[in-house]
């Protein structure tokens, strides 16, 4: 699929993200170790979707992507600390990340662990004293994401999901795992981006809406590419789910019907968009490519 826009932005906007993460980790006053293991994460690779969503939504308004640097940063970080976690033995229990070694298997468990709450603890100290933004949108958007992320998103979503291992649940009890163990986030990288644009309530609640569908189809995809994408290419482990005896889309309605709800969920977020008064060309291409992708 070709996705003339998006294709650009993303090349350009993954490498002003790629250079700047770092940057927030060396400037740190903190062990070397501690500081290592935090880049190597970092800077594995990674498709960076939770800051392209959140410039994109920027973009779409019209503003200038300076502002949203520092938030999209954190949120990539925190997304990376919830992959190190989930990789660890006592949780999905994989060595393969973003095509290399897991972090505990580099850096041992104990520096794993606290590599990503570092992660996590820093991200928030990052949009705390960024410069370009008002004191009121800091703290509006610490609320939204420190919600999205905790025990009544993110983290709630992954207990949830480790507790209905090897159990059989109904459709609508996976959705809402996913809705929390990865919509969340990505519904608060585009929340975040339309409130540093100051955008007005009615918009904000169509791309709530809009990030939702998108959240959960990512979640789906990822599902469907663990049962049959190509390991080199997506670079974690394949069969992944099934081996940890996962609940998944593939599993509870089988793969024809996983991608029918894939189709279905990105065709409800983009009729979100066209009720917008936005530029959503950017938004509506990363729909499309989050049906398509293969990593
Ligand atoms: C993987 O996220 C974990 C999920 C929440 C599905 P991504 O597919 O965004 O992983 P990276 O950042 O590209 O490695
Ligand atoms: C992980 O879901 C979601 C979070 C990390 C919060 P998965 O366990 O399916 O993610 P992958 O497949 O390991 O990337
Ligand atoms: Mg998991
Ligand atoms: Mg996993
Ligand atoms: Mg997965």
């Amino acid at each position: 699929m070709i996705h003339r826009e998006l294709d650009h932005f993303m090349k350009i906007e993954k490498q002003n993200i790629e250079r700047k993460l770092p940057e927030y980790i060396e400037r740190l006053y903190a062990p070397m170790k501690l500081k290592e293991s935090m880049k190597y994460s970092l800077e594995a690779g990674g498709k960076r979707v939770r800051p392209i969503l959140l410039l994109a939504t920027l973009k779409g308004f019209g503003k200038p992507l300076e502002q949203g640097y520092d938030v999209a940063c954190a949120l990539e970080m925190i997304h990376t600390y919830s992959l190190i976690h989930d990789d660890l033995p006592s949780m999905d229990d994989d060595d393969l990340r973003r095509g290399k070694p897991t972090n505990h298997i580099v850096y041992g468990e104990a520096l794993a662990t606290l590599a990503g709450d570092a992660l996590l603890t820093e991200s928030f100290h990052i949009i705390s004293s960024s410069n370009i933004l008002s004191a009121e949108t800091k703290l509006n958007i610490i609320k939204r994401v420190s919600s999205a992320v905790g025990p009544e998103g993110m983290v709630g979503g992954q207990v949830e999901d480790m507790e209905a291992e090897d159990q059989e649940l109904i459709v609508e009890q996976l959705q809402n795992i996913h809705h929390r163990k990865t919509g969340d986030l990505l519904k608060v990288a585009v929340e975040a981006g339309a409130m540093i644009a100051g955008a007005k309530e009615g918009e904000i609640a169509l791309l709530k809406k809009y990030a939702q569908h998108v959240g959960l189809a990512f979640q789906i995809k990822d599902d469907i590419l663990d049962v049959e994408g190509d390991e080199s290419e997506i670079g974690k482990p394949i069969g992944s789910d099934e081996e940890n005896g996962k609940n998944t889309y593939p599993k509870l309605l089988g793969l024809e019907n996983a991608k029918r709800k894939l189709d279905y969920h990105l065709d409800e977020a983009k009729s979100c968009l066209y009720k917008t008064t936005m530029n959503h060309t950017l938004l509506e291409e990363i729909a499309d490519y989050i049906g398509s992708r293969v990593q």
